[in-house]
């Protein structure tokens, strides 16, 4: 019989159709929105820690440059490069842009820009996460930094997380950006980079450079070494074969020439210098000298002696022919003639003398020459074996010597290009400060916080639902308990109501004790009301499941306290008998007798029957403005064993009476969880039902409850959800016309 209330549930997530696709989105929408509030709040939330984060964070800027490597070389010292140009290809340009990336390149411009007392880079940041960061790291780290090398490393850090190279493309051109909070400074630093970048290339040039040169320097040494040994060995060699070389001609051939010259010359002097000798042997040969001989020796003596002479003897010719010729004048003149004669010829002999000597001469110095000649034309032949030596000596100096100049024409092109090193790479759009800030960009800030939001809000809601174990849904209930729910009792709030446009009323606290008595009648007071319909469908469920006859003892009882037996079973109770039926409502929550405290606070119940104390008849009430009968619980004060009551044969004997003068019995019992009276009720109640607190008693303790009291759980009538918070229920399952039913019972001083 109790199988019919236990209808099979199916399976959660399962749509009609089958499509698990369809059924996981539904599950999804579900969920979301039931826990709406928390998604919204979880976003909510994130979005405001987006717009804090917009608000504290120092906007940054980004500078940018543009660098190219130079394919096309400047030509400025038009001349070939010592060490020779690199073919540029892509692997070059990356290489670049590692370089431009280097520690050296960075802690360059670190140093040159100060960088290590630049607050930005030293000092805790400004922004929000790095002050958390700068927070956390303080609280594990050994503290504050000390040395300067500590220093510049953090510095190091923090500037290469700001700074980014990359290539264009396929270009030949490379990117550099470089992100700080101040505009200039970011402009500053890029240009500062690339500056570094060109002046390490060119001082990798320059030392390149100079290693070639230092290198050349040691090569052009020896070169000259060389040479000079090659031109000694010329030299030594042609002095010791006495090769002189003078005026573009070997001295043999030279001298040759000369002493031939010499000898034709000398010839000549002794050609001459005999023939004076011949002339003045032939004039001697003569008396007197001739006139022409005389001129022609050119002797004033002999001109001077001749012409005395000369004129004796015409003297003598005419004194002979005046005074004869035995004249002693003409004799004395003839004696004096005779003088004269002797003196020419002794002047003619000294003269002969001379000649001769100076002929003796020149055919001595004939011969001589002759002879250096002939010793000249010997020598020259000699030398011929001893020129082609010095050509091979002459030419192996030739070729050291071409060697070290060419060396040292090299040297001196490096030393001239180590003073001036060429780069090949320069700045083609050097970095202006930026106009706008780079970040936090406000778009994807909001976009992360967003996205983020949302995906914490759907784990959160998904996390909720998994670890919310109370019943909200009477798929809830029947997927835990695997009995009906009957009905959906909405929580009725008497709290501040709108009764105008603008006007709220707050209830005064006779209205609130008013109200509070009048929720256990709420039905007969509010008939429309959702309360009502849902006491309604629990009195038909009771009537459907065909225990009219048989059942009509209906208990009430909840796991815990507080729950709303007591204002259920009267409501239940009021609906049947404002209704006509014959019904009687017992009180027997014998520990806490709350409907005996408000209908007969004092009055003799249950407990005076059975104890025989007083008679059934006298403590049933009539409870005033209806028909409803009510048996109160009676004096309960300080009873141990009510389960042993509730379990007498007194009390069996009690309900088989009335079960025969009333149509419907509800007995409002005490909750199963804490007290075992339930329980001891098997005997008497025919039909349970559970009341369950909406969103409020845990599945675990419920189940545990009905576990415990399996003689309930088999006579379930099922499960009355109480309490239902309205407003958060329509998003678990639809409630319609909420708003009707709140404005036309609002005046009950209730709103549902
Ligand atoms: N649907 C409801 N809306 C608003 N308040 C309610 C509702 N149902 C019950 N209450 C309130 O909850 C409180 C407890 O209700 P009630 O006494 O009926 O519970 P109970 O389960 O019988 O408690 P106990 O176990 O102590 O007898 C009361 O103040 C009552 O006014
Ligand atoms: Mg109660």
């Amino acid at each position: 019989m109790l199988q019919i209330n236990k209808r099979p549930i199916m399976a959660s997530g399962m749509t009609e159709t089958g499509n698990a696709f369809i059924g996981m989105y539904d599950n999804f929408r579900k969920v979301i929105g039931r826990q709406l509030p928390l998604v919204g709040l979880i976003i909510g939330c994130c979005l405001a820690l987006g717009l804090l984060y917009l608000l504290f964070t120092p906007p940054l800027f980004t500078a940018t440059g543009t660098m190219l490597i130079d394919t096309r070389k400047v030509q400025l010292l038009q001349q070939q490069s010592v060490l020779g140009d690199i073919a540029l290809d892509a692997g070059t340009v990356q290489t670049q842009v590692e370089v431009l990336k280097s520690e050296n390149i960075s802690r360059a411009v670190i140093r040159k820009l100060n960088l290590t007392e630049d607050p930005e880079f030293v000092g805790p940041g400004k922004g929000v996460i790095s002050s958390v960061v700068g927070f956390i790291t303080g609280l594990f780290g050994s503290g504050k930094l000390r040395t300067p090398e500590e220093i510049e490393d953090a510095v190091l850090e923090a500037f290469d997380h700001a700074r980014s190279v990359s290539r264009l493309g396929l270009t030949y051109v490379m990117q550099l950006t470089f992100r700080s909070q101040d505009p200039a400074k970011s402009a500053r630093i890029v240009n500062a980079i690339a500056d570094a970048y060109i002046n390490d290339q060119l001082d990798a040039k320059y030392q390149a450079t100079r290693r070639a040169s230092l290198w050349l320097q040691d090569r052009i040494k020896e070169l000259q070494a060389q040479a000079l040994t090659a031109e000694r060995a010329v030299a030594d060699f042609k002095e010791q074969n006495n090769i002189v070389d003078a005026g573009g001609r070997l001295m043999n051939d030279q001298q040759l020439a000369e002493i031939n010259s010499q000898l034709v010359v000398a010839r000549a002097a002794t050609t001459e210098a005999k023939a004076r000798l011949d002339r003045i042997q032939s004039v001697m040969a003569q008396d007197i000298p001739d006139a022409s001989v005389a001129d022609s020796l050119n002797n004033q003596v002999i001109i001077r002696l001749r012409s005395n002479y000369l004129d004796l003897a015409q003297r003598e010719a005419i004194w002979a022919k005046r005074y004869g010729e035995n004249h002693l004048a003409t004799a004395n003149l003839r004696t004096q003639m005779q003088e004269l004669h002797n003196s020419i010829r002794d002047e003619m002999r000294k003269i002969a003398d001379s000649y001769k000597n100076d002929y003796e001469i020149a055919r001595a110095r004939e011969e001589s020459i002759q002879h250096s000649l002939d010793d000249a034309i010997n020598k020259s032949q000699s030398t011929g074996q001893a020129q082609i030596q010095l050509r091979d000596l002459q030419s192996n100096a030739e070729t050291a010597r071409s060697l070290y100049e060419n060396f040292l024409q090299r040297y001196m092109e490096a030393v001239q290009q180590e003073s001036f090193p060429i780069s090949e790479s320069r700045l083609i759009s050097p970095a202006t400060p930026p106009l706008k800030k780079s970040s936090p960009k406000g778009s994807i800030v909001g976009l992360i916080s967003l996205v983020g939001g949302s995906i914490l809000a759907i784990g959160a809601a998904y996390l909720r639902e998994m670890s919310d174990r109370v019943l909200r849904t009477s798929a809830q209930v029947e997927e835990a308990l695997q009995v009906n729910c009957l009905a959906l009792l909405p929580a009725l709030r008497n709290g501040p109501q709108k009764v105008g446009k603008g006007i709220v009323h707050e209830p005064t606290r006779e209205e609130r004790d008013f109200a509070r008595a009048n929720l256990l009648r709420y039905v007969v007071d509010a008939p429309f009301s959702r309360y009502a319909e849902a006491i309604r469908s629990i009195k038909i469920a009771a009537d459907l499941n065909g225990v009219l006859n048989a059942r009509k003892v209906i208990g009430i009882t909840s796991t815990l306290p507080n729950e709303g037996k007591s204002t259920i079973a009267s409501n239940l109770a009021h609906l049947i008998a404002d209704a006509g039926g014959s019904v009687m409502l017992i009180d027997a929550d014998l520990r806490s007798p709350s409907l005996s405290n408000t209908y007969a606070p004092d009055l003799p119940g249950l407990i005076d029957v059975v104890s025989g104390a007083t008679t059934l008849a006298n403590t049933i009430l009539t409870l005033p403005g209806s028909n409803l009968k009510f048996l109160p619980a009676g004096a309960t004060a300080k009873l141990p064993h009510t389960n042993e009551i509730l379990a007498s044969a007194s009390v069996r004997s009690l309900f088989e009476t009335l079960r025969a003068q009333y149509d419907y019995i509800i007995v409002d019992l005490s909750p199963v969880a804490p007290i075992v009276d339930v329980r001891a009720t098997g005997q008497i109640i025919d039909s349970y039902i559970y009341t369950v607190e909406w969103g409020g008693t845990k599945i675990d303790a419920i189940q545990r409850a009905l576990g415990d009291a399996p003689n309930v759980y088999d006579r379930l009538l099922g499960v009355a959800l109480n309490k239902v918070d309205t407003a958060a229920q329509s998003r678990y399952e639809h409630f319609h016309g909420n708003h009707y039913y709140q404005k036309y019972y609002a005046k009950y001083g209730y709103i549902e």
